[in-house]
């Protein structure tokens, strides 16, 4: 699948750009997979890194592969995170939270002194909003924060698992995808969102990238912010 191949190309040129002595920031998803299993090869070969997942999944992974693990107490500032998104416009403005790690993915960009996003060439978009935003909340604070989201302009629905239950987060939180449509002003609906009580977290990720690696049919594409 094309598609892989973008991702494949994408994460392993992040997995590149860290250096011996870092504390990385390991992101969540299947382009952040390529990197970590890139990183392991690298730790086998003799690099010293020490990682902070953003998920149990990537955990599991970066144990598997052979990454030493820290964590944030012991480690509160981050050399270099590599993370997947689930689109990115011309500003390197990120939604994220397709794969449910958008609060811990968050606490590490923003403890982060680089943030390397790394994705397919089907990510890229001219203006956020087809993909709808995932935002997490606390079971409690469910419904009044639905409604409060729809009075944004915003359809919500609640992530279910295949079973049809809730779907929770790692943290224990419920997830709303809200399909906002083309979202004109990014920043604005952040600041509307993060003053709702309730809401735990929401997958806009404005300023936190600084570059972005595309992988393309042949090639990987350096976006910088
Ligand atoms: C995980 O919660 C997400 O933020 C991912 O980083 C995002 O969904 C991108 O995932 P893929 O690389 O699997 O598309």
């Amino acid at each position: 699948m094309a598609n892989e191949g973008e991702k494949e190309a994408a994460g392993r040129a992040g997995a590149t750009l860290v250096r011996d002595g870092d504390v990385v920031g390991l992101g969540t998803g299947s382009t952040a997979y390529f990197a970590v299993v890139a990183l392991g090869e690298r730790v086998k070969a003799g690099l010293k890194i020490i990682g902070i997942p953003t998920s149990v999944q990537t955990a599991d992974l970066a144990r598997a592969v052979g990454i030493p693990l820290t964590t944030l107490d012991e480690h509160p500032e981050i050399d270099i995170t590599i993370d997947g998104a689930d689109e990115v416009d011309p500003q390197l403005r990120l939604i994220k939270g397709g794969g449910g790690a958008l609060l811990r993915e968050k606490v590490v960009a923003s403890a982060s002194k680089k943030v390397i996003v790394v994705a397919d060439s089907a990510k890229i978009v001219p203006v956020l909003g087809k993909f709808p935003l995932p935002v997490e909340v606390i079971s409690f604070a469910r419904t009044v924060v639905e409604k409060k989201i729809v009075a944004l302009g915003a359809l919500p629905k609640l992530r279910t698992k295949p079973d049809g239950s809730p779907y929770l987060t790692d943290n224990g939180n419920p997830i709303l995808d809200c399909s906002f449509g083309e979202i004109d002003d990014p920043p604005a609906l952040a600041l509307a969102l993060s003053n709702i009580p309730g809401i735990v977290e929401h997958g806009l990720f404005i300023g936190l990238a600084k570059l972005a690696l595309i992988g393309k049919e042949s090639f990987v594409e350096e976006i910088r912010a």
